[in-house]
């Protein structure tokens, strides 16, 4: 628990960087890196970029593997993941952009492109630390209420309160926000070696909750890393008020 969002972006970034740096740099064996989208992690890449500046952490042998995309929004608007990830991340990092995987919610076949991305997973190794931040109704990546806890990655239809909550990137404009995405599964997340999810915001406070106080659901998807060997919810003063 740390006092406020800004902290939990430092210890985050401070972490992440930490755990780079012990995997010796390695041309032949990436550090397998899964990362999330959201407002939650812009201050944790801040202060990655920070980090890298000053010569702390180089992601040259780094490969990642983002959460999610939506499914139809052209890959340069400026609210797809992609877009996000290039802009707030990936363009001021030392990161080879072959090195970068990110799901194309534009792909012709969608169920191949979902399967393809599991197999690129596999082949490089695993991934060795997902980190991540979760929704209000606990969803972890797009894994909405509801989703199997077995799930691998797929296209999720987005629900009304995810919707509702991503308006603000679109104008408020509902109508605007695509209603499909792209999403690895529960699964795909709970087989990292390592999960850290982020979280802050008294809205999210029933979230962490139900995420680690009561049993696991698969109405609060979040809540399957009680099952998880090495996981860390790094929280702020106002999400923990429910706890
Ligand atoms: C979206 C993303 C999630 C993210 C959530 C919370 O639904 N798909 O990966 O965790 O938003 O976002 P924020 O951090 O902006 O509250």
């Amino acid at each position: 628990i740390e006092e406020s969002g800004e902290a939990v972006a430092e210890f985050a970034a401070r972490y992440v960087a930490r755990r780079i740096r012990q995997f010796s740099p390695n041309p032949e064996k990436l550090f397998v890196l899964g990362l999330p989208t959201g407002s939650t992690p812009l201050g944790m890449y801040k202060k990655l970029i920070e980090l890298h500046k000053k010569g702390f952490v180089s992601f040259r042998f780094v490969k990642t593997f983002n959460m999610d995309e939506y499914v139809g929004l052209p890959r340069d608007h400026p609210e797809s993941y992609h877009s996000f990830m290039f802009q707030n991340f990936f363009r001021h990092i030392d990161i080879d952009p072959n090195n970068v995987n990110i799901l194309d919610g534009n792909a012709e076949d969608l169920e191949k492109e979902c399967a393809e991305y599991e197999r690129k997973i596999e082949e490089a190794g695993g991934v060795e630390l997902f980190v991540g931040g979760i929704g209000p109704d606990g969803h972890v990546a797009f894994n909405e209420p509801g989703s199997s806890l077995a799930s691998r990655t797929r296209i999720k239809t987005l629900n009304a309160d995810t919707i509702q909550a991503n308006a603000r990137f679109f104008e408020n404009d509902l109508s605007k926000v695509p209603t499909q995405a792209l999403t690895v599964g529960v699964q795909t997340v709970m087989d990292a070696k390592e999960v850290v999810i982020l979280i802050t915001g008294a809205h999210k406070a029933l979230a962490l909750h139900k995420a680690i106080e009561e049993g696991v659901s698969h109405m609060w998807t979040v809540s399957a890393f009680q099952m998880h060997p090495l996981v860390t919810f790094i929280a702020d003063e106002d999400a923990t008020l429910e706890l």
